[in-house]
């Protein structure tokens, strides 16, 4: 059976500052989906990472899907009802357009889809993250994709020794797409060239080279594109078949265990690392530091069973206690240098206008 699995994420507001939504909103979320879609959504689940919340859903009406997309963006508008009825902080902040035109890309909320002939066994991952943006994924997911350090199914699986295509979309150009699609292991420079720079190249979809296959499909929005100010960070999500043709679940797993520095933490504008945390995990620590769960599921006929947490073991406690040491490492050093992110990235505009109010009160001397 050929499925779709789509995920549509949006911050609508949440408790006490950009920390965990309520519980209110969640239900009415829920309880839009669960009525709406009932004649066209096969399955759904639907999760908050930090102060976001995700709608996952399969159906098999195929990606970019005007009919699935609408229902996301009027359940994120039933939301914003009711957190604007609790009071909470930034009620439909990521509602960035007022009327829905066909496609929620573009409009504030991220998207990630995947549509695929469903395997006898279907095991899939959908990750969030908080607090931090799309390039987030991009040293992970190389790793886990193309480096036999990190994916051992590399050297050891014969589904996947003809390696990957890694299709990279350039987000800062916002007129079209422009992505260019690139192979392991024959391309890997040029493919590290490129997804060293967080900001700009960002990996889009992974496919399977042996069988042609998607594995991979991750939200590419840039939200301060899309309004042209500062909106919050895009607060990343990723679908990723795993296991048979993929990396096992494991593989991709393992180089969260890095707790990489990204670009985020508070006020979008400082560099964290990435902690990998327990489902329905808040922000908190100068609202961060940027956090990702990850779901497992397994999918038959569109039905999904229950998720399991793969970051719930104690093995993640130990990386968990080790990256919050690093997050007190960077922060020691406050604003100073790599600690806060450059101008450019910067979500604020105040330091801006601050420094061009300064640099006339500067004088010349020979
Ligand atoms: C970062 C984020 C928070 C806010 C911060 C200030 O993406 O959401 O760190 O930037 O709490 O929020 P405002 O400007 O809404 O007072
Ligand atoms: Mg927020
Ligand atoms: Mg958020």
């Amino acid at each position: 059976m050929k499925v779709t699995i789509s995920v549509l994420k949006a911050d609508i507001g949440s408790i006490g500052g950009h920390i965990i939504p309520s519980q209110a909103l969640l239900n009415e979320v829920k309880n839009f989906v669960r009525e709406r879609g009932k004649d066209f959504i096969i399955d759904f689940y639907v999760s908050h990472t930090g102060d976001d919340i995700a709608i996952l859903c399969t159906h098999e009406r195929g990606t970019n899907d005007e009919k699935i997309h609408k229902l996301a963006w009027d359940a994120f508008l039933a939301g914003t009802e009711v957190a604007k009825s609790q009071g909470l902080y930034g009620a439909g902040q990521d509602l960035l357009k007022d009327a829905f035109s066909g496609n929620i890309k573009g409009m504030g909320p991220a998207v990630a889809e995947i549509e695929f002939e469903e395997r006898p066994n279907e095991p899939f991952v959908f990750f969030a993250a908080d607090k931090t943006d799309p390039g987030a994924y991009n040293l992970p997911f190389y790793l886990g994709f193309a480096d036999p350090m990190y994916c051992a199914g590399l050297i050891l699986s014969p589904k996947m020794s003809e390696g990957f295509t890694f299709r990279i979309i350039d987000v800062e150009y916002t007129e079209k797409d422009k992505i260019i699609d690139l192979n392991v292991p024959e391309d890997l420079y040029d493919i590290a060239a490129l997804l060293r720079d967080n900001e700009r190249y960002v990996i889009e979809s992974i496919y399977s080279r042996s069988s042609g296959n998607q594995a991979v499909s991750i939200s590419t929005t840039r939200l301060h594109n899309i309004a042209g100010k500062y909106t919050g960070k895009d607060d990343p999500i990723a679908l990723v078949r795993v296991q048979g043709e993929f990396p096992a679940t494991g593989e991709v797993l393992a180089p969260f265990q890095i707790g990489h520095l990204v670009a985020g933490f508070m006020r979008g504008s400082h560099t964290g690392p990435l902690m990998p945390c327990k489902l329905n995990t808040s922000i908190s620590y100068f609202d961060g530091p940027p956090v990702v769960t990850g779901a497992a599921f397994c999918v038959n006929n569109g039905k999904l069973t229950e998720p399991a947490d793969v970051f719930d073991h104690p093995y993640w406690d130990y990386v968990r206690n080790k990256i919050s040491q690093k997050a007190s490492d960077i922060r020691r050093q406050g604003f100073s240098g790599a600690a806060m992110l450059p101008y450019s990235e910067l979500e604020y505009g105040g330091i801006v206008e601050k420094l061009e109010k300064l640099d006339k009160k500067f004088t010349y001397k020979n």
